[in-house]
């Protein structure tokens, strides 16, 4: 099949821009015994080898709904929503649990929407299960986020018991205009009170994320309040600049993000990282600036480097069995008595595109790929690396493949031509290509909303 920028346009403008591959647009219904049998055939075949799985944990309740949140989640309305919700992570927590009985998994995270939402008897009850269904490797990273509205020493104190070794502190933003703008509750007291309890129990790490130009955001206290941070030394600093994608509140109630945000979001990213790196923070690959090395988000490099399979519970989630299957789950908790199990199986180099997709910004060493996956990387992917060098976005130099890509647009629109032909052909056949359409000017506008 002819591969060209107009099609690769199109898949962009059809699939998730986490740019994860396989992407989720394409999966089937599946059972549950299916996904099952998969997790069993890598733990046969592949798992001694690959020896790499790290389980998540996804909390989709949030006490509010703030504007600038891109994130899938909801607010509670019921009394009884986080039981029944917790009650059915336990018992998908237990349906799995025999095919791990003689493996240590790597890592454990709990990310969004607000894992800090759990009262203390649910909090334990849920960690106690996880330790007690799992085995992890010794000094496996336990990584929990909170918001800072929902967390209280006592909780601080649950997690400390069960090992948590990485707390993120959702910060966002800490000026006035804005948290009342976002629909956010945070204090200074709060904050400062959240970094003691956590040094207190000596956990080993806090992470902290920022948001530059979050709504209603403004140059001056920005930088006063991250000074302010900086000097509480969280272990570890991520700035994820806002976008005003089509999931959030702000986008939805038909606020507009100006060109001249996007210069100020841009300016301001600019001096944080400067101010950053003043103060001793380092950038670390595939991460983000830290301290101390010990810091860094184990998962989420793994995930890059290593292919790390992935054990998430529960909705939306992305689960990756290496080698074998991608799939998540679909749940209406007010309609639904289960979740539906969606899923893409993996064939022939999937995996492999899986890793080059995820390293396609920067560089990567064509002989350490050559090893990792024991194979010829020019011979394999040579109709792929001709059409990239045509386009003048790579360079292979010294056996290295170095990328020229200058932006997200062309990051997102040329790592797919990784995409199988067979994926490819599905996702033009599901979503309706038409030839005549030009999907390169529609796709460049789509994304200009969120990014320059
Ligand atoms: C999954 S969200 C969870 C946020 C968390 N519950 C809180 O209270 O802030 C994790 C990260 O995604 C990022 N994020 C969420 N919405 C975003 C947006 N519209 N633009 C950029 N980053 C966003 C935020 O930096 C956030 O820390
Ligand atoms: S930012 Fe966090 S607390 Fe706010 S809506 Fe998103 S997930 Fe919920």
């Amino acid at each position: 099949m002819e591969i060209n920028l107009n099609k690769l346009a199109f898949i962009c403008l059809h699939t998730s821009w986490w740019n994860i591959y396989p992407p989720q647009d394409i999966a089937i219904e599946m059972s549950k015994e299916l996904v099952y049998d998969n997790w069993e055939n890598y733990i046969k075949n592949d798992y001694e080898k690959h020896k790499k799985i790290w389980l998540y944990l996804h909390t989709p309740f949030c006490e509010a709904k703030c504007v600038f949140c891109s994130c899938g989640s909801e607010k509670i309305v019921w009394w009884n929503t986080l039981d029944n919700y917790l009650n059915k992570i336990l018992d998908e927590l237990n349906y799995f649990s025999p095919i791990f009985k003689n493996i240590k998994l790597n890592h454990a995270y709990f990310w969004w929407g607000t894992p800090s939402i759990y009262n203390n008897d649910q909090l334990n009850k849920l960690l106690k299960t996880i330790r007690w269904l799992y085995n992890f490797q010794d000094y496996a990273q336990w990584n929990f986020e909170i918001s800072p509205h929902t967390i209280t020493e006592e909780k601080i104190k649950i997690l400390k018991k069960y090992w948590v070794s990485r707390v993120t502190i959702w910060i966002q933003t800490m000026t006035e205009n804005s948290l009342k703008f976002n629909n956010r509750i945070q204090t200074w007291e709060k904050i400062e009170k959240t970094f003691l309890w956590i040094r207190n129990s000596w956990i080993e790490n806090i992470n902290v994320d920022l948001m530059p130009w979050i709504p209603w955001e403004n140059l001056k206290d920005f930088l006063i309040n991250l000074k302010r941070i900086i000097l509480l030394k969280p272990n570890m600093i991520h700035l994820y600049p806002f976008r005003p994608t089509k999931e959030t509140l702000f986008y939805k109630d038909w606020f507009t993000y100006t060109d001249n945000d996007i210069k100020n979001r841009d300016i301001m990213y600019e001096l944080w990282v400067k101010l950053i790196e003043s103060f001793w923070y380092k950038w670390i690959e595939n991460d983000s600036w830290w301290l101390n090395e010990s810091a860094r988000n184990d998962q989420e490099v793994d995930k890059i480097v290593n292919n790390c399979s992935i054990l998430w519970f529960w909705y939306p989630t992305r689960s990756y069995i290496h080698k074998n299957l991608m799939y998540f789950t679909w749940y209406d908790m007010y309609k639904d008595d289960y979740p539906t199990y969606m899923g893409i199986k993996m064939f022939k180099n999937d995996y492999i595109s899986r890793f080059i997709i995820s390293h396609f910004r920067h560089w990567f060493d064509i002989n350490e790929i050559n090893q990792k996956f024991s194979i010829n990387f020019l011979d394999l992917y040579k109709n792929e690396i001709s059409f990239l060098e045509e386009n003048k976005v790579i360079n292979i130099e010294n056996n290295f493949f170095k990328t020229k890509i200058e932006n997200v647009y062309e990051k997102l629109l040329f790592s797919k031509i990784f995409y199988s032909v067979e994926n490819i052909k599905l996702i033009l056949d599901k979503f309706s290509y038409d030839e005549k359409r030009d999907y390169v000017k529609e796709f460049q506008n789509t994304l200009s909303i969120a990014y320059k």
